[in-house]
């Protein structure tokens, strides 16, 4: 392979509440995150004292980091991408003034990362909110969470300008559809109008808070975070090219007001055609025109499309009810597997929107075997990310500016969707089940070894 670019960004990401523990540590208020013990399509329990959820103590992340930072720096990573627990800062979420002992957790873990050269990527929201806010506001639904959002993203800005220059909005923004709980606090029975009411105030806090950071840390760059969820017409009938073109058009919808900030003509005329009413003011109208810098995105799995209904209802039963593509293969979590789709992906962002691109989530979930010796032989991992890193270097040479790509979970942590430990994405390994029983001990894998020697050789070790 040719080298990547010198500027590319080779790291990893996690998120607060996946890798943390420590949830009533240092005054941190409870989040959605919390009272959602089995993940992000769970049910909300609240907490009663005694309760076991797995994403308590999670991988313990919150009194590790150094060990595993010098793991990271060991790799030779040039930047981690983290998100900042709302809670940690305003514990309820409407306080004036920030909890001290948050913000001193993150100067200790940021001064950690500089100590080794690795630059921070923040997501100032990655799936949780203040469980106060869901309770006596009703989540993102009020337009009063832009204000306290934006009082939270002024805090972080002015606390770490010296220490943050890579900032990220909201986690998957267009994940609301899916769960609207861990998106904007809202039941999952809410109405496609509540849905998107939320979802609106939560653009405009974006944008408000894409200014805020302009303000606050000038030489900063700020992007926002969509799930790549790239679809194909399962046949070339019109019909399902044009359904097709309308799946996608659902989740680019937030992209397009992110990068070109307005509501697009297909959005109004969705709004219409299914009666959802979104109160918009002008004053909405003139924040949303704060365009983020660039764009990033998670990408795992690619789907299918089609306007015959009876395939579609056979495929309901899946996670995001996507048809299945005969071409692919999957993971063990029926995920399917396609590096080609990540160019495809790359190359239509960057035609849509001639911004940079960040490739901020992407890797593969399994279930790994810690050897008697200690080893852990994941070659299936090694594959995964190979096949798709190449893909990336297509696209660079397509013409893409791609900015950098940090794999998804570099560490094992507790999976999104589930709550568990069990589904594996790291390239170091954690001794703890998902009843979480285990020493929490961290062991290198096979995958460790060969991402030091990809990040070392900027890409050409890889096999075309
Ligand atoms: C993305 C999320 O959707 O996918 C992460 O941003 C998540 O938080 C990742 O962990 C993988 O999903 P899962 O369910 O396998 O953890």
């Amino acid at each position: 392979m040719k080298a990547f670019p010198e500027k590319f960004l080779w790291g990893g990401a996690l998120a607060a509440n996946q890798v943390e523990g420590a949830w009533q540590e240092d005054g941190k208020g409870v989040s959605t995150s919390d009272v959602q013990p089995q993940g992000v399509f769970g049910e909300v329990v609240e907490r009663r004292p005694g309760d076991f959820g797995i994403k308590d103590v999670a991988i313990d992340f919150y009194h590790r980091y150094p060990q595993d930072i010098a793991l990271f720096a060991e790799m030779g990573f040039g930047c981690l991408r983290v998100s900042i627990a709302w809670t940690r800062i305003f514990p309820r979420g409407d306080e004036q003034e920030p909890n001290e002992a948050g913000l001193a957790y993150y100067d200790r873990l940021f001064d950690e990362l500089a100590k080794h050269g690795i630059k921070p990527m923040v997501t100032l929201s990655h799936y949780e909110m203040p469980w106060e806010l869901v309770k006596n506001y009703g989540g993102w639904g009020s337009r009063e969470l832009i204000t306290f959002f934006e009082r939270y993203a002024r805090s972080v800005f002015t606390r770490f300008k010296n220490k943050v220059k890579l900032w990220l909005t909201f986690n998957e923004i267009n994940m609301s559809l899916h769960a609207p709980m861990t998106g904007v606090g809202l039941a999952e029975d809410s109405s496609k109008t509540e849905i998107y009411q939320a979802i609106h105030h939560q653009l405009v806090a974006s944008a408000l808070v894409v200014k805020a950071c302009r303000e606050i840390v000038p030489d900063a760059r700020i992007g926002n975070m969509l799930l790549g969820g790239l679809m194909y017409p399962l046949t070339c009938k019109p019909q399902d090219v044009l359904k097709t073109m309308q799946e996608n058009r659902s989740w680019l919808f937030f992209g397009d007001v992110q990068c070109r900030g307005v509501y697009p003509g297909y959005m109004l005329r969705y709004f219409r055609d299914n009666g959802i009413e979104v109160k918009m003011t002008d004053a909405d109208r003139e924040a949303l025109k704060n365009t983020v810098d660039f764009i990033s995105f998670s990408y795992y799995l690619t789907g299918c499309v089609t306007a015959d209904e009876e395939v579609n209802a056979k495929a309901r039963g899946n996670i995001l009810s996507m048809v299945p593509n005969p071409y692919l293969a999957s993971s063990e979590w029926g995920w399917q597997i396609d590096p080609t789709g990540l160019r495809i992906l790359l190359n239509e962002l960057w035609d849509r929107y001639q911004k940079p691109l960040f490739i901020v989530e992407n890797g593969l979930g399994a279930k790994d075997r810690l050897e008697a010796d200690g080893t852990v032989h994941d070659d299936y991992r090694i594959n995964y990310l190979n096949d798709h890193l190449v893909q990336v270097g297509e696209a660079i040479e397509d013409g893409v500016e791609v900015l950098g790509y940090t794999c998804w979970g570099p560490i094992d942590l507790v999976s999104a969707s589930k709550a568990e430990l069990s589904k594996r994405y790291g390239f170091i390994y954690v001794d703890r089940d998902d009843q979480g029983n285990g020493t929490l001990a961290r062991t290198p894998k096979k995958s460790f070894y060969w991402y030091k020697e990809v990040i070392a050789t900027r890409g050409a070790s890889l096999k075309q």
